[in-house]
């Protein structure tokens, strides 16, 4: 498979993972998993269970085992000594994991539909206290409120670790935005075949503002493509949901971005909201995806407060280059300054505050539910009028 997609930066660990089955094998192995024990997948399972098969989670070959779900905590790190800073681990309630022996394969479902088969080497216990340490190691913080937090403290008390083989799509692969859901290798043929020797990658999970543009444009300016690649797993509620985000990156692209410098495509992991953590796994990904620069701005992956303003930047300090592999591309806040007419930073500009547009995310969705437009300096007409119609649906589905 090497030959073929973009050599310029090498997956994280060194060989892209591919995990899916394909064939005669996978009827086979379809058949026999119908007769395992089965196991529903969540929805952030269903998106790790993707993200493994498809190798944007290179080096893992599965969900966690106890000695590199330690060190991930504790030490950012696999047993290899790969950095890994956030868990990728499946867990069961008490009933299934009493049907589960290790050693044995079970097969991981999306409601009763075999996707693939788990080939569980362990099973271990994940008791309050091992979540609540994760909690604090690695969200850095034990409230139940922070939605990260909140979703470890509602698993089930087993974790299962071991390797996966796909043999089926989630139903979302298939039917939510298709035509964007490229896989790593795809993305790394994508780029080789215009040329692109230095592709920054850009995570969001809001609509592009204004000051999204800038920071993406001013990183275009030293590389040769932009890789546009918002996440579209799991979100907190209030977040915008991602058809619409989807629209509205469309009509950006359209209307304000050369289409040859530009791949869009969606990240189908989960939010996990974890700040600093959850950026080096941003940027590990990415550079999975063939990105060699990744952008971090303020808050990177941030809920409340938190997290400041610059973690997300400084955790990478925590590393050496050539262990991340891809290199973080630090962005200061930045926002729209009306005297300068454009956008800028505290670095940038020597205006104050007054003259500064900056709208907080609930501030723009509470705008969005009156019907109100967003001010021009904050988005782009076009690209708001996409947001109004989609809140809009969606309190009317309501
Ligand atoms: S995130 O959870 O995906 O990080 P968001 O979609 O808001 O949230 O941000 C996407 C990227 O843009 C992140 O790297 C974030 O740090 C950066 N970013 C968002 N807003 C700003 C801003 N006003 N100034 C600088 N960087 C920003």
């Amino acid at each position: 498979m090497s030959e073929s997609y973009s050599d310029v930066i090498r997956p994280h660990g060194g060989v892209l993972v591919d995990r899916v089955m394909r064939g005669e094998v996978r009827e086979a192995v379809r058949e026999r998993a119908e007769r395992l024990v089965k196991i529903p997948l969540n929805e952030m399972g269903l998106s790790d269970l993707e993200m493994i098969a498809t190798g944007a989670y290179s080096p893992l070959t599965g969900f966690m085992r106890k000695a590199d779900y330690d060190r991930c905590v504790t030490d950012m790190r696999l047993t290899s000594g790969v950095v890994w800073s956030v868990p990728v681990t499946l867990a069961v309630g008490k009933e299934l994991a009493d049907r589960i022996q290790e050693g044995h394969e079970v097969a991981l479902c999306e409601g009763d539909k075999v996707l693939a088969v788990l080939e569980v080497a362990e099973k271990f216990p994940y008791d309050s206290a091992t979540k609540e340490r994760e909690a604090e190691m690695v969200y850095r913080t034990t409230e139940a409120v922070h939605p990260g937090v909140a979703r470890v403290y509602r698993q089930g008390d087993t974790l299962l670790g071991g390797d996966v083989w796909l043999v089926d799509w989630p139903s979302a692969t298939r039917t939510e935005f298709p035509e964007l859901r490229h896989t790593p290798a795809e993305t790394r043929r994508m780029f080789a075949r215009r040329g692109w020797r230095s592709v920054v990658g850009f995570q969001t999970r809001n609509p592009i503002h204004r000051a999204h543009e800038y920071i993406q444009k001013t990183a275009l300016e030293i590389v040769d493509g932009l890789f546009l690649h918002p996440l579209v797993g799991e979100t907190k509620k209030d977040d915008i949901p991602a058809d619409v985000r989807i629209a509205s990156y469309q009509t950006i692209l359209r209307d304000y971005y050369p289409a040859d410098r530009v791949v869009l495509g969606v990240f189908p992991a989960a939010m996990r909201y974890a700040g600093p953590r959850e950026a080096i796994f941003h940027a590990i990904a990415r550079k999975n995806y063939g990105c060699t620069h990744f952008i971090v701005g303020r808050d990177h992956a941030g809920v409340g407060k938190y997290y400041g303003t610059y973690d997300a930047q400084n955790i990478f300090d925590q590393f050496s280059a050539d262990e991340i592999g891809i290199t973080p591309l630090k962005f200061e806040h930045t926002f729209y300054c009306k005297k300068c007419q454009m956008v800028v930073s505290a670095k940038t500009c020597p205006h104050g505050r007054e003259d500064w547009v900056s709208l907080s995310g609930t501030q723009v969705r509470e705008m969005l539910e009156r019907g109100e437009m967003l001010p021009e300096e904050f988005t782009r007409p076009e690209v708001a009028k996409v947001l109004m119609e989609g809140v809009r649906r969606q309190l009317e589905e309501e």
